[in-house]
C-alpha cells in the first residue's frame, strides 16, 4: 500500500485514484498522523501532497519529519516536495514569477522515476513559491524555464514540483508507476475480488452474532454495502426503505419490486409520504426544506429501529470522498455548502456503532465491487438521486401537485436519456420545477404557466461538475416532449452552468 499525506491538494483525489487504476492500494492521511501509526500500516511508499500553503508561513500543514527516516521512499508534490526540502534544512522563498499552466520539463539526470520518460515532456505547475537551496545530498534531476529545481532526488527520496497526477502532465502516469513500481517495488494486487474477500471476512469478525440495521436507499452505495453486509453476517442485517413521498415517476414501487426479486435480503419498507409532505407545506427554504427532511428521516428511521430489539450497529455507504473531505487539512468546500442528509445524523443520537465498508472506495470502485458481488445492472448504473429527492428540485414551495408535474417532466427526461444511450455517460440528468411562469402560446390560445429545467452533467465524484454537451436534437427532443405531454409546463431550458461554482442541485 501506499500513504498519501494530504497537504490539501485541490488534486489529491487524483492521486489516490491514479495510485489506485494502477491496482495498488493506497490511504489518505492527515498531517496531524501519528508517525507511529504510518510506520504500522507498512507502506511500500508514500506521496506527499501538494498544498495550498507556503513551508515558511506559520500555520503552514506540516508531518512529523522522522517520516524520512523511516527507510521507506518517499515522493513529494509540490508543497510537498518543498516541505521535505525545508524540513531537511533547504530553503523555499516566494517565487519571482508564479507558474501556473504548461511547462517544458528537461531532464537533466536518469533516474528510476523518470524511467521511460522522454529527455524533454510538458508537465503542469501550480505554485508561487521556488526552492532556493537544497538540502545536503540532493540533486537536481529536472528543470524547466522558469523553475530550476523542478524535480530533485536524495537516494529514496524524491520530489517533483509539477503535479504527475494531473491529466496535462504528458507521462505523469508514468512518472507515478514509476515511484510505484520501480522505486517501492509494489505489486498489482488491489482488486474488488480481493476487496470483497478482506471486507466480508473483517465484518464478520467485527460484528460476529450482532444485529446491524442500514437505511436502504436503492442506489449503488447503500445496495453494495447491504449485500457486502448480509454476505458476511446474513439474517442478522436488516435494511429499511422508507418512502418520503419526495421519489420519481412509479419510483417507490419499482424500487420495491427490484429490491425484493434481486436482493435477498431482510428489508422492511415504510410508507411515510403524508408525515413529510405535511411537515414541507409552506416552506421555500431550502436548508430549511433539507433540515426538515433529514429529521423527520431520524425520526422514522428511528422508531424502526427500535422494533427491531438489541441493534447494534448501522451500517452507512460513506465513500471515500466524503471521508477526504473530512480529513482534509483545509477542510471540504461541500460540507458547509449545504447540509448533505444521509443517515449521517443517526449515531450521536442511537448510541450506535458504525460500520462503513465502502468508507475508502470511490464511486467508479462501488461499482465494480457491486459487480463483483453480483448486483443486478439496474443497480450498479442508477445516478446518485439525492436524500431529499424532488423536494430540493421543486424550487419554492412542495406541493402535490407540483411534485407530480415533476415526476412527469422528470419521467420523459429519463427516457430520452436512457433511449438515446446517454443514461451511463452522465453523472446525473434530471429536471427541475423553477417558482417562475411565463407566457406562451399553445392552439391560438395564450399560456401562462411553469417552467422546467433540465440539468445534465458529467462528473468522476461530484466534486466537480461540467455541464454535459448532448445534443442540440435531442435537446429538443426532450424539450418537445415535455411541452407537449404535461400540462402545466410551457416552456423548458438547459442549464449550462459547471460545479463550482454552481453545484449540480439547485438547492
Ligand atoms: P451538489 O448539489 O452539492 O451535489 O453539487 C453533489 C452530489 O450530491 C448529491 N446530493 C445529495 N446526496 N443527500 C445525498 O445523499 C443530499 O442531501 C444531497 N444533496 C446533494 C447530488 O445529487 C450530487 O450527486
Amino acid at each position: 500500500m501506499i500513504v498519501i499525506i494530504d497537504f490539501g491538494s485541490q488534486y489529491n483525489q487524483l492521486i489516490a485514484r491514479s495510485v489506485r487504476e494502477c491496482h495498488v492500494y493506497c490511504q489518505i492521511l492527515s498531517p496531524d498522523t501519528d508517525i507511529d501509526y504510518v510506520r504500522s500500516l507498512k507502506p511500500e511508499g508514500i506521496i506527499l501532497s501538494g498544498g495550498p500553503a507556503s513551508i515558511y508561513e506559520k500555520q503552514s500543514p506540516v508531518i512529523d519529519k522522522t517520516i524520512f527516516d523511516l527507510g521507506i521512499p518517499v515522493l513529494g508534490i509540490c508543497y510537498g516536495m518543498q516541505f521535505m526540502v525545508y524540513s531537511l534544512g533547504g530553503t523555499v522563498k516566494k517565487a519571482k514569477k508564479r507558474e501556473y499552466g504548461f511547462a517544458e520539463l528537461k531532464i537533466k539526470i536518469q533516474t528510476d522515476l523518470f524511467n521511460n520518460v522522454d529527455k524533454i515532456t510538458k508537465c503542469w505547475m501550480s505554485h508561487g513559491d521556488s526552492i532556493l537551496n537544497l538540502p545536503a545530498g540532493f540533486k537536481i534531476t529536472a528543470s524547466t524555464e522558469n523553475t530550476e529545481i523542478a524535480a530533485i532526488v536524495n537516494n529514496n527520496l524524491y520530489g517533483v514540483q509539477f503535479h504527475p497526477e494531473v491529466q496535462h502532465t504528458q507521462q505523469g502516469k508514468i512518472i507515478l508507476q514509476n515511484f510505484l513500481f520501480d522505486i517501492c517495488g509494489c505489486r498489482r494486487l488491489w482488486t474488488m475480488k480481493s476487496f470483497a474477500r478482506d471486507s466480508i471476512l473483517q465484518i464478520k469478525e467485527t460484528i460476529k452474532s450482532e444485529k446491524v440495521i442500514l437505511g436502504l436507499s436503492g442506489g449503488v452505495d447503500s445496495c453494495v454495502t447491504a449485500l457486502l453486509i448480509h454476505k458476511a453476517i446474513g439474517k442478522n442485517l436488516t435494511c429499511i426503505f422508507v418512502d418520503n413521498g419526495l421519489l420519481r415517476k412509479n419510483e417507490a414501487d419499482k424500487l420495491k419490486k427490484n429490491l425484493k426479486q434481486h436482493l435477498k435480503i431482510n428489508i422492511r419498507f415504510i410508507n411515510a409520504k403524508t408525515r413529510f409532505l405535511k411537515a414541507l407545506a409552506d416552506i421555500t427554504d431550502p436548508e430549511k426544506k433539507r433540515k426538515i427532511i433529514g429529521r423527520i428521516f431520524v425520526d422514522v428511521f428511528e422508531s424502526e429501529a427500535r422494533k427491531i430489539k438489541d441493534v447494534d450497529y448501522l451500517a452507512q455507504g460513506t465513500l471515500y470522498p466524503d471521508v477526504i473531505e473530512s480529513i482534509s487539512a483545509f477542510g471540504g468546500p461541500s460540507s458547509i455548502i449545504k447540509s448533505h442528509h444521509n443517515v449521517g445524523g443517526l449515531p450521536k443520537k442511537m448510541k450506535l456503532k458504525l460500520v462503513e465498508p465502502l468508507k475508502y472506495l470511490f464511486k467508479d470502485e462501488v461499482r465494480l465491487l457491486g459487480k463483483e458481488l453480483g448486483l443486478h445492472e439496474e443497480f450498479i448504473w442508477r445516478q446518485p438521486f439525492p436524500g431529499p429527492g424532488l423536494a430540493i428540485r421543486i424550487i419554492g414551495e412542495v406541493t402535490g401537485r407540483r411534485l407530480l408535474i415533476l415526476r412527469e417532466i422528470d419521467a420523459i427526461l429519463l427516457e430520452e436519456i436512457k433511449n438515446n444511450g446517454y443514461y451511463k455517460k452522465l453523472w446525473q440528468s434530471f429536471a427541475v420545477l423553477l417558482p417562475v411562469k411565463s407566457v406562451g402560446i399553445m392552439g391560438d390560445k395564450r399560456t401562462y404557466e411553469n417552467i422546467a429545467a433540465i440539468r445534465a452533467v458529467t462528473s468522476k465524484d461530484a466534486m466537480t461538475a461540467d455541464w454535459a454537451r448532448l445534443p442540440h436534437k435531442l435537446l429538443g427532443d426532450i424539450s418537445n416532449r415535455i411541452i407537449n405531454e404535461v400540462k402545466g409546463v410551457n416552456r423548458v431550458v438547459y442549464d449550462i452552468s459547471s460545479k463550482p461554482p454552481s453545484t449540480i442541485e439547485w438547492e
